[in-house]
């Protein structure tokens, strides 16, 4: 079945989440996080998605951007971090998260082939600009979807739903590509064509849907779109 919409995650996809923490770990004043940068950043992450999963549950619904600084700050008090100063420049940082290095020429290659391209993601829609402009990859995204128009986390379908109504394609003709296992698993259940990318060899979801391709990066989605 052709393909003619490319729908991608944004954070641990197309932007590298464990960044803010390996970057301030390497700056003046922040010492303190030399040697715990990594498990920062792990359980920052698991507690900003347990947050989104939890809250889509309870109906609780705050934006990624508290949900993200909530995490945050679980995750410093767990690694004995108290400085504020530390607090503040993580959160700046994740403001202008790194794309990964693919990202331009990847978004670039599927622009050419006349592809439908944009952005599902759980971020609020001024975290998404933030990323996006310090990527310098606006122009090659036809729409940047977040979860704030419809008030809820993925996996609710109500986020999947959005990707129809923004670009009139149909489910099947989507290939939609996350890091995530578990969206990668919910948008497979939705009747996307999914790309998981794993690029820390992890053990594929048990969630009952598994991805139709695995990539170790972003590079071959160009490739894998014209052989499908
Ligand atoms: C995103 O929606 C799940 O963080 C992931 O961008």
């Amino acid at each position: 079945m052709a393909i003619d919409t490319c729908i991608f995650d944004a954070y641990g996809t197309l932007f590298d989440v464990t960044a803010a923490a390996r970057e301030a770990a390497s700056e003046d004043g922040f010492e303190a996080l030399a040697d715990t940068w990594a498990a920062v950043a792990r359980d920052w992450r698991d507690k900003q998605l347990q947050y989104t999963w939890l809250r889509a549950v309870t109906g609780d619904h705050v934006d990624f951007w508290k949900v993200t600084a909530d995490g945050l700050d679980w995750a410093l008090e767990a690694n004995g971090l108290t400085d504020p100063k530390l607090r503040d420049r993580l959160l700046q940082l994740y403001w202008d998260l790194s794309a990964y290095p693919e990202v331009p020429d990847m978004l670039g290659a599927l622009k050419d082939m006349h592809l439908g391209t944009g952005i599902l993601s759980n971020g609020t829609p001024e975290m998404l600009q933030g990323a996006v402009t310090s990527a310098g990859v606006g122009r090659l995204l036809d729409h940047v979807l977040s979860v704030e128009s419809v008030g809820i986390y993925k996996p609710s379908s109500k986020v999947y739903d959005m990707v129809g109504r923004a670009f009139g394609c149909e489910a099947g003709n989507v290939l939609f590509v996350s890091s995530n296992g578990w969206d990668a698993a919910a948008a497979k259940g939705y009747g996307f064509r999914v790309a998981w990318v794993n690029r820390t060899g992890q053990p594929v979801d048990r969630l009952g849907q598994m991805p139709d391709h695995v990539l170790d990066d972003l590079t071959g989605i160009p490739a894998l779109v014209k052989a499908i």
